[in-house]
């Protein structure tokens, strides 16, 4: 079979290690892969944007299977354009992608199919929208609705606060047409679970749960990021708040799809608050998330090729999805400045790996042979242990063994899920 992954990053270094298990995949493709994930498939330099390329490509190579990872070309409509091409596809068209690509979308899907969230107040004019902060309760969540590479949540403590972002999002368009419409909502507490979901659009099946790092600093100080290090699974997910979540999010979430003529297939990605009323949803993504994939594919047992290829038949009922005992941890190793500014262009110094370890690349060049630092998030330590602990030591032993200039991570990932353990 000849399969291509879309993306560049390390979530697809990890969705392609774990294909590569498969003897059926003879040729693997990675558009665009980086300068570290050449050593596992082969990149061809076509954007992951670049929908009419990826079609062109497929057709020129045979391609049978594609996996769209990102959100980009899911909310473009890459799936729509592959499988019109006669392409099957792992990720949801765009009619389906729009649960992640508009917040407003999710929010009145969520109130129609009285799915828990935070209650919220949607705005298509600022005059609206600073009149609601005038008196609403704080800190208030203000989300610009479509697409801002993470990083259009603000969570507002004071009122002047809260009408700056407004204005930055619907004046200043800091991203662009994504904040044409905000959502303001309601400020929720708990601790955040992450469960990325396998679904053909009927059959829902949760992966191990994780726990995400988001901000730069240790102690949970510092920006938001793309994502700092994740452990699986997460503690504080128990088996009973499994199952509140199955029946009351996420089985009612990909009904509610489906319902409204557009089936989900793929992964879904479910950003939960264990409130105190209860699990509430704080986003959807409609990819595997990043660097969650990272924890939750090494503890994956079962065929992955297996596992898309039913999402895509819609023949997930069928297949026994395993999961390994034990847990995983990753530490992202960044350019010190990310994510703001920062150099690049470094080697990177890479160890041998153990059997329990993985070293995914996600910001990385090749340059005459040499792997150079490329992006803010350069790479992912990966480890898989009996125990949390253990996973942690091993992840933090393996970053430790890999070196380039301005190397950075926090030295806290999986602290906190460890201290819930104990607790
Ligand atoms: P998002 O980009 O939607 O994942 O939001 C980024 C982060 O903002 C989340 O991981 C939460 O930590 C926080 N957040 C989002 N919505 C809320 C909310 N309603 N209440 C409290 N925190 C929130
Ligand atoms: N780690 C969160 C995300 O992938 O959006």
């Amino acid at each position: 079979m000849n399969v291509m992954v879309i993306g560049g990053g390390g979530r697809e270094h990890a969705i392609i290690r774990k294909l590569k298990e498969n003897p059926r995949i003879m040729n693997l493709y990675a558009l665009p892969g980086n300068g570290g994930i050449a050593a596992d498939a082969v990149c061809v330099p076509i954007g992951a944007k670049d929908i009419a390329g990826m079609v062109d490509f497929a057709r020129q190579h045979a391609i049978d299977f594609a996996v769209v990872a990102p959100d980009d070309p899911l909310a473009l409509g890459a799936v729509d354009a592959l499988n019109a091409a006669g392409i099957s596809c792992f990720g949801p068209t765009a009619s389906a992608a729009i649960i992640e690509s508009s917040k407003v979308f999710a929010k009145h899907l969520m109130k129609k199919y009285r799915i828990p969230t935070a209650d919220c107040h949607v705005c298509v004019r600022l005059e609206e929208a600073l009149e609601y902060l005038e008196d609403c309760p704080l800190p208030v969540v203000i989300k610009a609705d479509g697409l801002a590479l993470g990083k259009g949540v603000v969570i507002a403590k004071t009122r002047e606060e809260a009408a700056a972002a407004a204005r930055a999002m619907m004046e200043e368009k800091i991203f662009g047409e994504s904040g044409a419409r905000i959502v303001l909502e309601k400020f929720l507490t708990g601790p955040e679970v992450s469960v990325l979901c396998f679904t053909d659009g009927e059959t829902v099946v949760p992966m191990v749960s994780s726990m995400d790092h988001k901000r730069a600093l240790d102690n949970d100080e510092g920006p938001n990021t793309g994502g700092m290090g994740t452990v699986a699974p997460n503690p504080y997910y128990t088996p009973e708040i499994a199952k509140v979540c199955m029946d009351t999010i996420f089985l009612p979430t990909v009904r509610a799809m489906k319902a409204e003529g557009r089936p989900f297939r793929g992964c879904l990605y479910f950003g939960l608050m264990l409130t105190p009323e209860g699990p509430q949803v704080i986003e959807y993504n409609c990819r595997f998330g990043d660097p969650e994939t990272q924890v939750v594919l090494p503890l994956l047992e079962t065929d992955l090729l297996t596992i898309m290829e039913a999402t895509a038949n819609g023949t997930l009922d069928q297949v026994d999805v395993r999961w390994r005992d034990g847990a995983a941890c990753c530490v992202v190793l960044a350019s010190q400045g990310y994510p703001g500014k920062y150099e690049t262009g470094y080697p990177i110094q890479l160890p041998e790996t153990g059997e329990n370890e993985e070293i995914y690349i996600a910001g990385a060049k090749l340059e005459e042979g040499r792997l150079l630092t490329a992006g803010g998030r350069v790479l992912n330590a990966v480890a898989a242990a009996p125990t949390l602990s253990q996973a942690v030591d091993d992840a933090y032993s393996l970053a430790d063994r890999i070196h380039f200039t301005n190397a950075y991570c926090r030295r806290d990932i999986g602290r906190r899920a460890l201290a819930a353990l104990e607790g």
